[in-house]
């Protein structure tokens, strides 16, 4: 099969479009025809091993263990393990894959994936698992967001920020959306209730307090993010890179944040998304009711994985990115 590969840590330029064999499944696993992969900030740091914390999980020290990049995955089931009950061959479906998804095949287990939303294409459906999953732990899990709260979201037009808007508003809440200047009518077209445009003010300007704040992009400081919540407020530490330490790249924020919580009215998460088939069928049901819809920013043929990857490194995107295969 084709699959963008890499031999070792890099920029894009280490990857390589190979023929490679096609992946083996276990008895537990799935094997998925790819007709779509998405692409998000994680491709680029285990394409890189950066920060240093990504090769300390353990995915490869001095080079990357899995050679094909991408996890999000949509597309039609091949065949399935010994013991995998709730896909067969032919099955549209979505999720997450451990072989790597830019790639004509991959392997995943049953567990990671679930029934493509009938109403999504197969770029729609492959964009939504990382960045959709993440978003509703952030706003349903960790910050336990009730109808009628003030709920502020930054980097609203991002990958996750999307999502995040869109689950909030369907809990009922009232959404504040912080983005650049371009970006603002297509928060607004999200359904956010607010815009704040960063460019022009900070989020502390305008006086406003909020119940959450979900915090995607721009790695502001604890204090100046406390100064925008509530007495009783939370705040969802998610991710922003800029600026962050080649070690840690940023997640200083979100180790500190737990601590700095023990001693403040205020509760301070960070959140570390988990990929599993539950999450996935509560955005089905999100996405099939209309109450959210995936914003699909580019659409890359496998070929031009590199120029895809590239595009999200900018940390500028509108919505997500999709490889095409
Ligand atoms: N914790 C976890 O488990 C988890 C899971 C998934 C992702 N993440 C992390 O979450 C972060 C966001 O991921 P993503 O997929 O949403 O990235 P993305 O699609 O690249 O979106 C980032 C957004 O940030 C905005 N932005 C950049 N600088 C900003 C600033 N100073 N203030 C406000 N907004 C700013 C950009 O919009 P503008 O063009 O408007 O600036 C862009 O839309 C990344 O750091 C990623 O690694 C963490």
């Amino acid at each position: 099969m084709k699959a963008m590969t890499q031999d070792k840590y890099g920029s894009a330029d280490v990857l390589n479009l190979r023929e490679i064999a096609t992946p083996g499944i276990g008895d537990n696993d799935v094997l998925v025809r790819v007709r779509a992969a998405g692409v998000d900030p994680g491709v680029w740091h285990l394409m890189t091993g950066r920060p240093y914390l990504v090769r300390a999980m353990g995915f490869g020290l001095t080079k990357p263990k899995v050679a094909v990049r991408g996890r999000d995955v949509a597309g039609v089931v091949e065949a399935v393990g010994a013991s995998v009950t709730r896909f067969q061959p032919g099955d549209e479906v979505y999720g997450t894959c451990e072989s790597g998804s830019f790639a004509e095949y991959a392997a995943a287990p049953e567990g990671q994936l679930a029934t493509k939303p009938a109403n999504l294409t197969f770029e729609q459906a492959a964009v939504t698992p990382i960045s959709g999953a993440t978003a509703l732990q952030a706003v349903r899990d960790s910050g336990r967001v009730q109808p009628g709260q003030e709920v502020l979201v930054i980097g609203a037009a991002g990958g996750v920020g999307s999502f995040s808007v869109q689950i909030a508003k369907s809990m009922g809440a009232r959404v504040t959306g912080v983005c650049s200047t371009a970006k603002a009518s297509v928060v607004r077209s999200l359904s956010a209730d607010d815009v704040i445009d960063y460019t022009a003010e900070e989020i502390t300007a305008n006086g406003r307090q909020y119940d959450v704040i979900i915090d995607t992009a721009g790695n502001r400081p604890l204090s100046l993010l406390r100064r925008a919540l509530t007495p009783k407020g939370t705040l969802v530490l998610v991710g922003g890179e800029h600026g962050g330490g080649p070690m840690l790249g940023g997640f200083e924020r979100q180790l500190m944040a737990p601590l700095v919580s023990v001693f403040v009215g205020q509760r301070l998460t960070g959140l570390v998304a988990r990929e599993r088939a539950t999450d996935l069928d509560s955005l089905t049901q999100l996405i099939e009711a209309g109450e959210v819809t995936p914003l699909l920013d580019q659409t890359y043929p496998l070929a031009q994985t590199p120029e895809a990857i590239r595009h999200i490194e900018a940390g500028h995107a509108c919505g997500k990115v999709a490889i095409s295969i």
